[in-house]
């Protein structure tokens, strides 16, 4: 992932991939991650594999992008697959796909998600049409995702969903109030789910503070530096902070369910 640029403040000091315990400790595992060619995505898709994890990168417009994110990975069995998560039908047939390649899943990232800028007061800018594609794939999608993958993550009795939301889903500060009403429903899914699906299948939140992909670069420099001035640890997050959440639950964290991890340099203490 891109560094940090120069006007912020520290210096990035996440851990890198390969400093886990154990150089490969997904190996033999199977991974689907929606939303696999973003700009968090990838750097999950990357750092699985670095772990030693088959990783199916999945998407919905960007198939040459995941497909060369596919391609380029270290380890084998890597493949780019459709996983858009407001097609259920579409979803069990990746399903049945990755049963009959692989004969098992062992963890799924729901990081597909969309937003938009509408200022929270601006009532007429946030349409209909607008509310329900936010909803539909932030919220519908995680359900739909999970729905569809839970016979085989729950085969080997170990399975693992992690859910990325959002610190706006309990800030209630984002993009929109659409985006931060289905982050807070994400985060509240990881609950029942972890509930409803334990013990065969682990449920977490992964929730990031703003995250420094080039989405975000390209916002007002203004704006974006008064984010990092009111960031108690004084960067934003960059993409590897969020996928070593990811890898951290899957490797290190076998008794955590339920859970909404933050992600966000500490941004909701200022
Ligand atoms: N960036 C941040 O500051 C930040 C902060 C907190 C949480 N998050 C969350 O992190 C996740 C990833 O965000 P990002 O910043 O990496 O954004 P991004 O680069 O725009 O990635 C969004 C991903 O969602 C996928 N997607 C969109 N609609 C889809 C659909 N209908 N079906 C399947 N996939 C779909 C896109 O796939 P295609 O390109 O293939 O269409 C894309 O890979 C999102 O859930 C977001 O809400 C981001």
């Amino acid at each position: 992932m891109t560094a940090v640029s120069g006007h912020v403040s520290a210096a990035p000091d996440t851990a890198s991939r390969s400093s886990l315990p154990g150089a490969t400790p997904l190996a033999g595992k199977v991974a689907v991650v929606t939303g696999g060619a973003g700009g968090i995505g990838a750097s999950i898709v990357r750092t699985l594999a670095a772990a030693g994890c088959t990783v199916v990168v999945g998407y919905n417009a960007s198939g040459a992008t995941a497909r060369a994110l596919a391609a380029d990975l270290p380890g084998q069995g890597h493949r780019a697959a459709p996983a858009p998560v407001t097609d259920s039908a579409a979803l069990a047939a990746l399903a049945a796909d990755v049963d009959e390649e692989h004969g098992r899943l062992d963890i799924l990232v729901n990081c597909a998600g969309i937003t938009k800028f509408v200022a929270h007061a601006d009532l007429d800018g946030l349409d209909d049409d607008l509310v329900d594609r936010i909803l539909s794939v932030n919220v519908r999608g995680v359900i739909a995702a999970t729905r569809a993958f839970r016979p085989l993550l729950a085969h080997g009795g170990r399975g693992l969903v992690v859910n990325i939301s959002s610190i706006a889903g309990t800030t209630a500060m984002g993009s929109n109030i659409a985006y931060c009403a289905s982050k807070a429903a994400v985060d509240n899914l990881t609950k029942s789910l972890a509930r409803a699906l334990a013990p065969a299948i682990r449920v977490v939140s992964v929730a990031p503070g703003l995250v420094d992909t080039e989405f975000v670069k390209g916002l007002d420099e203004a704006w974006r530096n008064r984010q990092v001035e009111l960031t108690p640890l004084a960067r934003l997050a960059d993409p590897d902070d969020v996928a070593n959440a990811v890898l951290a639950v899957a490797t290190l964290m076998p008794f955590t369910t339920g859970a909404i991890i933050p992600v966000d340099g500490g941004r909701p203490l200022a």
